[in-house]
């Protein structure tokens, strides 16, 4: 098979002035993705490339770059779905600690801010909190988000805004008030619609464009939108 180039974002702050590219050239070979790609510059070229991975087949969401001109996981990603030059760089718009690894602190404090879990102040029901099939299909989409940072990385607000929560946290946010087993709408709602919460979302789908797992999250965001105003109207 044609040899591959594969060129990667390249930036060690305790040592470079400013980030550069560096190229490849790899023997192409079938069924190969980003991930081995790097894996094989990592272990015959060059060891001191950095990179996060776990999982390797798209559920811990550590492998998020931006490829060939898109958010998308190493480890899903075919080389042979990219032609014969590869450009890889780290999540855009997220601080670079060194090569392709960021900074995603700041996207894991926002998400703790809205409280990711079920909260309830009843007393726990004897046997289990029960959740119909349909509540479960409804929430389906939004709990296969596996964190990866693609949505943050992508959205014009959380690039002009330190403090916007951004589309995952808001998502999230919708992910809990509209499961039937939770009962901290009010305190979500508070926490969301403050000063960089959910009104600071313009509406400019990135996010959903972005998302390797496919979710609309700008639907959840509006979703969260209708329910903060019908609060204040007086609504549910
Ligand atoms: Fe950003 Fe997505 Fe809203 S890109 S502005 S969170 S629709």
């Amino acid at each position: 098979m044609q040899k591959i180039t594969l060129n990667v974002y390249r930036f060690d702050p305790d040592l470079d002035q400013e980030p550069y590219w560096k190229s490849y050239e790899l023997p192409g070979r079938e069924g190969v993705t980003v991930l081995e790609v790097l894996f094989e510059v990592l272990e015959h070229h060059d060891g001191s490339l950095a990179f996060r991975y776990s999982c390797r087949e798209a559920i811990c969401g550590a492998c998020a770059m931006y490829i060939n001109g898109s958010h998308r996981l190493a480890c899903k990603t075919q080389v042979s779905h990219l032609g014969r030059v590869l450009w890889v760089s780290p999540l855009p718009h997220m601080r670079v600690i060194k090569d392709l690894v960021v900074d995603m602190d700041p996207f894991f404090e926002k998400y703790k801010l809205i409280k990711p879990y079920l909260l309830s102040n009843s007393k726990p029901p004897e046997k289990e909190r029960y959740q119909s099939p349909d509540e479960r299909r409804y929430i389906d989409e939004m709990i296969s988000c596996i964190l990866c940072g693609s949505c943050y990385s992508s959205c014009p607000s959380v690039w002009t805004g330190e403090h916007y929560l951004g589309p995952a946290a808001l998502m999230w946010a919708y992910r809990f008030t509209a499961d039937g087993r939770d009962e901290g709408d009010a305190e979500r709602l508070n926490l969301t619609a403050q000063e960089g919460g959910l009104w600071r979302c313009h509406t400019i789908f990135n996010c959903t464009e972005a998302c390797p797992k496919n979710i609309n999250l700008t639907h959840s965001i509006q979703q969260l939108k209708k329910k903060a105003a019908a609060r204040v109207l007086g609504g549910k």
